[in-house]
């Protein structure tokens, strides 16, 4: 969700923020703003859009101070225009803030602040708090103590930065559901919501801790909860390079990241798979492997794409570890009150480790006693934090909003993670070796599919405008199947639903005609003749059939109108060759229809708000 970064130092903060918001545009992308206090004042410049048409009205040269903040948004309250953009300020206007998060009481507190005789501009519950902490600073002439106290009252999320002409030599930021990374510089110091943000001008960074907020200066910084108690802030290396961060010639981030998979996946099992003893060392899982070893039932629980592969988990986990396998939304799962015990272990799974729903899920297992494991990509994000014990995915920064290298990159952590398990409970040291020494085969048939995009192109330009697909799979390829499906809903905003292929008579086969698309995944296992029986059910009714299948497979042509294919591998590994072509599907239809790839419309790639 919406970016923020602040600078204070001795460089014109404006070009400096200007540039860290373009690399968190991909957090948020509807209206962007920047801030900055000089010569006793304060500015704002803000607009609806990309930061790029802030950057066409406002000549960023022009606007002097050395510090500020900005703010990059992913509307919440309020329609994205230039009122509603961020950074607000409080009714004096001498005090700015940006906010990522939600005020659930902003009604409350607005009514407040109403009778008071306070006026507001902007539809936001971020303005309310602005103009709360203003109101508190009339009392408390203490800039720190009214955001504190402000704090104190509201409920909700937030990552916030303020700054005030009332004390212009410093920067306050606080945090509670909404990460806040310092980037620790020489006399210079930036705040952002994500380490993409500061890495160009500093590697040392604090990430700052639940409830905890930060006061800045050109000399120093301190740390403090928000109750005020002094805190003990590590610094830490950001574990990525800037080069990691940029497109590198590719067209869209979303393309540079397909292409990146033959690297990212192998990234994901180098150093920890022993193919000879046929396991897999998981150095992050040794302080709770007796818990595994005990466990009676996991839970997998998280949202969208990181949803679709915990499914791929429990048919993983479930066939090597023969332990039963339940998968939950997270939003679901934290509200229902669950049946968890000690003897549960719950697995969250999340690319940016932070989504709120993944966070509060795990609190909930945390409370009633299970263990919680993280199998998360973003190093030093909350989720990986808050987690007893952890796998990092190390697909490396996903800048494209659909996510494509993380969740193969899930894919392979999970594959490895039903192997650990199941070597300790009963899987063959053959058997696993079997699994091990065709996991290390993976990169390479990637790229070899990778090397077949031509073919997905042709496909793409054929059916492009379409105005709805259907995908189906079976077994490890249901999850594959909702994959490709929300890949192509997100980028292209063609209506496509994915089933398990033999749901497909329970409803959707009445939709077929001779202008529906249908994917099919079709791997040659021990149901690939069920699969193509739903495929002539499909030809039947003139569905016009795309098949994922293997190249040993001579029989697929005579039942589908096009066939992509893909390298022959273990049933359990498929889902994982099966989503390169549908990836590839996804963009390059998109792209035929001229929509906006690495930004698409609504969505914003970490969603730290419920
Ligand atoms: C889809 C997509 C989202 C995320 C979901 C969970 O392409 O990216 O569906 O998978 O918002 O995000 P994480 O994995 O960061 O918890």
């Amino acid at each position: 969700m919406c970016g923020i970064v602040g600078y204070i130092g001795t460089k014109q903060a404006a070009p400096l923020i200007v540039q860290g918001l373009k690399r968190l545009e991909y957090r948020g992308y509807d209206s962007a703003g920047v801030c900055l206090l000089a010569d006793g004042g304060i500015r704002i410049e803000k607009k609806a859009g990309r930061v790029m048409d802030l950057e066409r009205a406002v000549d960023m040269d022009q606007l002097h101070g050395t510090v500020g903040v900005g703010h990059t948004r992913w509307a919440t309250h309020g329609v994205p225009n230039d009122a509603n953009a961020h950074p607000h300020t409080d009714q004096s206007g001498t005090i700015a803030l940006v906010h990522n998060g939600i005020i659930e009481n902003y009604l409350t507190i607005k009514k407040k602040l109403l009778n008071a005789g306070y006026t507001f501009r902007s539809d936001t519950d971020s303005e309310v708090l602005a103009v709360f902490i203003g109101m508190l600073y009339e009392t408390l002439q203490d800039l720190e103590q009214a955001v504190r106290t402000a704090l104190a009252e509201v409920e909700g999320t937030f990552g916030i930065v303020v700054i005030s002409t009332h004390d212009p030599d410093m920067i306050i930021a606080a945090r509670r559901g909404s990460p806040l990374i310092l980037g620790i510089g020489n006399g210079e110091y930036l705040v952002a919501s994500d380490a993409a943000a500061v890495i160009a001008h500093t590697r040392q960074v604090v990430y700052l801790n639940e409830n905890e907020m930060a006061i800045l200066r050109r000399d120093g910084f301190q740390t403090k909860t928000i109750a005020n108690i002094d805190t003990h802030s590590v610094v830490e290396e950001i574990a990525f390079e800037l080069e990691q961060i940029e497109k590198g010639g590719f067209e869209h981030f979303m393309l540079k990241e397909i292409y990146e998979q033959p690297i990212t996946f192998r990234d994901g099992f180098r150093g920890r798979l022993q193919t000879e003893e046929g396991t897999v060392k998981l150095g992050g899982l040794a302080t709770v492997r007796e818990k595994l070893q005990s466990a009676k039932r996991i839970i997998i629980t998280a949202c969208g794409t990181s949803w679709h592969a915990a499914l791929v988990g429990e048919y993983l986990i479930e066939a090597l570890a023969r332990v039963p396998v339940e998968v939950e939304y997270a939003s679901e799962f934290r509200y229902r009150n669950p049946i968890i015990s000690s003897d549960d272990v719950v697995i969250a799974i999340s690319q940016s480790g932070e989504t709120a729903d993944t966070l509060a899920a795990i609190r909930e297992a945390k409370l009633k006693g299970a263990t919680v494991i993280g199998m998360v990509n973003v190093v030093g994000s909350t989720i990986a934090r808050e987690t007893d014990a952890g796998v990092y995915l190390h697909a490396g920064p996903e800048i494209g909003v659909a996510s494509t290298k993380a969740f193969t990159s899930q894919l392979c952590v999970l594959t490895q993670f039903a192997l650990y398990m199941g070597r300790m409970r009963g899987l063959s040291a053959e058997e696993g070796k079997r699994i091990a020494q065709e996991l290390e085969r993976i990169p390479e048939y990637i790229s070899m599919i990778l090397e077949r995009a031509d073919d997905v192109k042709a496909i793409a330009h054929a059916y492009a405008h379409a105005s709805n697909f259907l995908y189906l799979g079976r077994g490890y390829n249901f999850p594959a199947a909702l994959e490709g499906a929300l890949k192509l809903k997100e980028i292209s905003y063609i209506h496509a639903e994915g089933y398990p292929a033999a749901e497909m008579k329970h409803g959707p086969i009445a939709l077929i005609d001779e202008n529906m698309p249908v994917v099919f995944i079709a791997p040659h296992d021990e149901i690939y003749d069920k699969i193509v029986s739903n495929i002539e059910e499909v030809r039947a009714r003139n569905g016009r059939v795309i098949a994922i299948a293997d190249d040993e497979d001579t029989y697929i042509e005579n039942v589908a109108n096009h066939v992509l294919r893909v390298p022959r591998t273990l049933p359990i590994l498929t889902p994982i060759l099966a989503s390169i072509p549908l990836q590839l599907l996804a963009y390059y239809i998109a792209v035929e229809r001229g929509c906006n790839v690495d930004m698409p419309r609504n969505l914003a790639k970490s969603v730290t708000v419920e």
